[in-house]
């Protein structure tokens, strides 16, 4: 089992190493690990930010393990050199269409919550946010409009076969929760949307015992922070999806806690090929101080082996590990708490030791 290691920049490669500590400390047999450069790292060191030998390295293993990247260094540079291309660069390259992020409380951490507590502590759901398509990957480009004013643009666009594929992720990931999915549009202005709703639907038919609902964008983002029990599987494009996910991670607590997964069709011996990430960025204000909290990429690595090796034991063993050191009031600097990354990997760590 190869899994590629793509620390990133800023705090990307921090928390990576904390995630490969706690790889070390499970022990397991015929793992193979492959650092590529990736980010600012890799433009400054090959002069651009996904070098071929890094989606080389991406292509020929069974998983990635991916930090962060965002070095501000290369902030002036042309888009396409720029760090974060890579990210999107990875998706694009390896088909990696569907984007999960569970987002769920952990018990003693609702106080953290910028919701009140009673309301934090109902939040059970996983995002399935589509990858490849939407605004984020249509023509784009810069015209000279009337009154010789300059005018940006970007075309959203969604075929019936992307819908399809993403709608299917989310219904079979429902069968295994609560058994809702609620997909979010703009079907009253988007043609986009009104592709994407009438997709859904048709998928929804291949899985009746899975309840389906529809829900305006806008009327998501305020029922997420008013009443997020009600979502269990939120199905929804590229760009909704992007601002959905943030504010749902942010309802649960700290950006440091969250992990997420990006998938594609590729089917490995052990499992789905993927690429898993923290949802945090590489924050270079605190990069180089020993500071991050490297929960988010531990539970990356949790989620790399659920789903990409088959191994829900161990995935299983680290999450409890996590759960039990938040519960026993160990709290990065995120979480208001004075753990530095070493002290909260070391907890990890020793609370691995007590599960079997
Ligand atoms: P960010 O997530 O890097 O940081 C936002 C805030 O959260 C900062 O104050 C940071 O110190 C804090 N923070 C983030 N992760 C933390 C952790 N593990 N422990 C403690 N505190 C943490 O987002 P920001 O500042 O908007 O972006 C910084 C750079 O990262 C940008 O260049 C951005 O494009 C890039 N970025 C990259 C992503 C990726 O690699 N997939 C995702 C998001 C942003
Ligand atoms: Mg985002």
């Amino acid at each position: 089992m190869k899994i590629a290691v793509l620390a990133g920049d800023g705090i990307g490669p921090e928390v990576t190493s904390a995630a490969l500590c706690v790889l070390d400390a499970l022990n397991l047999p015929d793992i193979e690990l492959a650092q590529g450069d990736v980010g600012g790292l890799a433009y400054h060191r090959h002069g651009h930010p996904l070098p071929p030998e890094t989606l080389e390295l991406a292509r020929s293993s069974d998983a990635i393990l991916f930090g962060a990247v965002g070095d501000p260094t290369c902030d002036n540079l042309a888009r396409d050199l720029r760090p974060e291309q890579a990210i999107l660069g990875l998706r694009s390259a390896l088909g990696l269409f569907a984007n999960l992020r569970p987002a769920a409380g952990w018990p003693g951490l609702e106080s953290l919550s910028p919701l009140r507590p009673e309301i934090a502590s109902g939040i059970d759901l996983l995002v399935v946010r589509e990858l490849t398509g939407d605004v984020y990957f249509g023509d784009k480009g810069e015209r000279i409009g009337e009154n010789c004013e300059r005018v940006g643009w970007d075309a959203m666009a969604y075929g019936e076969g992307e819908v399809r594929r993403i709608a299917h992720v989310a219904f079979r990931a429902a069968g295994s929760r609560r058994g809702k999915v609620t997909s979010v549009d703009k079907a009253n202005v988007l043609e986009t949307s009104r592709i994407w709703r009438e997709t859904v639907i048709e998928v929804a038919r291949e899985y009746p015992e899975i309840a389906l609902d529809h829900i305006y964008v806008d009327n998501a983002a305020m029922q997420m922070v008013r009443e997020p029990s009600q979502f269990d599987v939120v199905l929804t494009g590229n760009l909704f999806g992007d601002i959905l996910s943030d504010q749902a991670s942010a309802c649960v607590g700290s950006i440091g806690l969250l992990a997420s997964a990006s998938l594609g069709e590729r089917q490995t011996d052990y499992g789905t090929f993927g690429l898993y990430e923290p949802i945090h960025g590489s924050a270079p204000d605190i990069a180089g101080q020993g500071r991050a909290n490297p929960c988010a990429a531990i539970l990356s690595l949790a989620m790399l082996l659920r789903h990409s090796l088959g191994m829900e034991a161990e995935a299983g063993r680290i999450e409890q590990a996590v759960g039990q050191a938040l519960a026993k009031g160990v709290r990065g600097m995120d979480l208001g708490g004075n753990a530095d990354t070493e002290t909260m990997t070391k907890a990890v760590l020793s609370e691995l030791l007590t599960i079997s």
